[in-house]
C-alpha cells in the first residue's frame, strides 16, 4: 500500500509499519531508542524507493523519453511535498542537498563571501557539530567573530544573554530549534523576530525538531530552515535547505556542475535560478522520492496524537528515572521533546550502551556531536535514548529494565 492511503490505526499498530522494528537482537525484539540517530523506515517509503528503480528509473530533467519523464515528475514532486510539510510559499524555495550539514555549509560558504573581519555570528551552546564548524570555518578564512549563546542551569536557551549579544555587529544566527543532545525546545521565532531587528539573518537548523513539532517556517519567519530526510522516516543522502525566495537569490552558487547553469562558455558562466542554482550534478533521485513517501506517510497519521504520544513516552521514562538512585538526568528544560540524555554514576556512558545492546535496546551514548553542550554540562559524554511515536510504553520497561541491569553489575 501506497504511503499516506492507509486507514489511520492505533499507536501501538504503527511499529507493524517498520519492519525492522520486528527484528530480534541478542534474542530479544529491538527496542529501538536511537531514533534521534537516525529513524526507522516504514515499508511504504522501501517500497517507494524500490519502486523508482523497478518500475521507471532514469536521470531527471535531462531525458526526453518517459521513463525520466516520470521519474523527474516523481522527484519534482518531492519538491511539492517538502514545500507543503514546511509551509513555504512556493517550491522554488526547497533546495535538495545531501543532509543537513550539506545545507548549513551551502549556506555559510555563501554567506561568508559578504562578511568582513570583526562582523558577528551568533551560535549558541546547544549546536550540533553541523551548526558550528562550518562557521568556525568564516572565523578561521575572514575573521569573523563567533558569539555564544549559553543555556542555562535548566538547559534551556538563555534568552536575555542571547539578546545581550544582538548589535549592530551581528550578520548572522544559526541555531538549532530543538537539541540533539537534551532535546531542549529553542524560541526561534522570537529569535528571528529579534535577529532581524537588527538586520542579521537566521538559519533554523531543524534537524531533530522537524521530527517533534509541527514546523511553519513561514510563522518561524527564518531565512533558512534545514533538515535531514533520514531522521524523519526517510532515506539517508537527502537533507533539505529552505530558503525564502529573496534569502536564496542573494546566496551565489555552491559547487559548479551540470544543471545548476544557464550558459557555458570558457570566457563566461551563468547560472540557473535557485533551487537549480544549488543543486549541481545528478541529485539523490531515489532517496529525494523515498523522502517524498516519508512525508506522505506521516500525513496519514494524526500529528499531534503522535508528538502527544512521544511526549506521554518520555514523561513516563523520566517519572521512572527520578526514583533511581545514581542516575543523573541532563534533559531538563521546561521546553524539552523525546530525548532523555542521562548518566549512571561511576559507570562510562559506553559500558551503559553496550549492556543495553546484550538486552536488544539501542541508544546512543557518546558526545553527540555535541562537545560543546558536553562541556557545560561538565561531562564527556552521556547515554541517549531518543522516542519516535512507533516506540511504546514496552520500550519504556525495556529501557528501566537495562538501568536496572547496569545497576546491578557495576554497582
Ligand atoms: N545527529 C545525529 C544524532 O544526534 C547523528 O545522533
Amino acid at each position: 500500500m501506497a504511503c499516506g492511503l492507509k486507514a489511520v490505526k492505533s499507536l501501538n499498530d504503527l511499529k507493524l509499519d517498520f519492519p525492522a522494528l520486528a527484528q530480534s537482537v541478542n534474542g530479544r525484539m529491538v527496542a529501538y531508542l536511537d531514533s534521534a540517530a537516525s529513524a526507522q523506515k516504514p515499508k511504504c517509503v522501501i517500497d517507494a524507493m524500490t519502486s523508482v528503480m523497478t518500475d521507471h528509473y532514469a536521470n531527471v530533467h535531462r531525458g526526453i523519453y518517459t521513463f525520466s519523464s516520470k521519474t523527474s515528475v516523481a522527484f519534482e514532486d518531492s519538491r511539492r511535498k517538502v514545500a507543503r510539510f514546511l509551509n513555504a510559499k512556493s517550491d522554488e524555495e526547497i533546495v535538495f542537498t545531501r543532509n543537513s550539514t550539506e545545507a548549513i555549509n551551502l549556506v555559510a560558504s555563501g554567506i561568508g563571501q559578504s562578511l568582513k573581519a570583526g562582523d558577528e555570528i551568533i551560535l549558541t551552546e546547544l549546536e550540533h557539530h553541523a551548526n558550528i564548524v562550518p562557521w568556525y570555518f568564516l572565523k578561521e578564512q575572514k575573521g569573523v567573530v563567533l558569539r555564544v549563546v549559553p543555556m542555562k542551569v535548566d538547559r534551556s536557551l538563555d534568552m536575555s544573554a542571547f539578546e545581550k549579544l544582538l548589535s549592530s555587529k551581528t550578520k548572522f544566527v544559526a541555531v538549532t530549534q530543538m537539541s540533539n543532545a537534551l532535546g531542549t525546545i529553542v524560541p526561534v521565532a522570537d529569535i528571528v523576530r529579534k535577529a532581524h531587528a537588527v538586520g542579521a539573518k537566521v538559519l533554523v537548523d531543524g534537524s531533530q525538531a522537524v521530527v517533534h513539532l509541527d514546523v511553519d517556517v513561514q510563522e518561524i519567519g527564518c531565512d533558512f530552515y534545514v533538515f535531514t530526510g533520514h531522521k524523519l522516516y526517510g532515506p539517508t543522502g537527502i537533507g533539505v535547505l529552505y530558503g525564502r525566495t529573496d534569502a536564496l537569490n542573494e546566496l551565489p552558487p555552491y559547487q559548479g556542475g551540470g544543471e545548476m547553469i544557464d550558459k557555458v562558455s570558457f570566457e563566461k558562466i551563468t547560472f540557473k535560478e535557485p533551487p537549480a542554482r544549488f543543486e549541481a550534478g545528478t541529485p539523490a533521485i531515489v532517496e529525494a522520492i523515498g523522502l517524498g513517501a516519508a512525508i506522505d506517510y506521516l500525513g496519514g497519521l494524526d500529528t499531534e496524537a503522535i508528538h502527544e504520544h512521544e511526549q506521554m513516552l518520555l514523561r513516563e521514562a523520566e517519572s521512572r528515572f527520578v526514583v533511581v538512585s545514581g542516575v543523573t538526568v541532563f534533559s531538563t528544560a521546561p521546553e524539552r521533546a523525546a530525548i532523555l540524555s542521562f548518566s549512571i554514576d561511576k559507570v562510562h556512558p559506553h559500558d551503559v550502551a553496550s549492556v543495553f545492546d546484550q538486552l536488544g535496546i539501542a541508544v546512543r551514548a557518546g558526545n553527540h556531536c555535541a562537545q560543546p553542550a558536553m562541556k557545560t554540562l561538565g561531562v564527556q559524554a552521556t547515554v541517549r535514548a531518543s522516542f519516535a511515536f512507533y516506540n511504546t510504553m514496552d520500550d519504556v520497561e525495556r529501557l528501566m529494565e537495562g538501568v536496572y541491569k547496569v545497576k546491578k553489575l557495576f554497582l
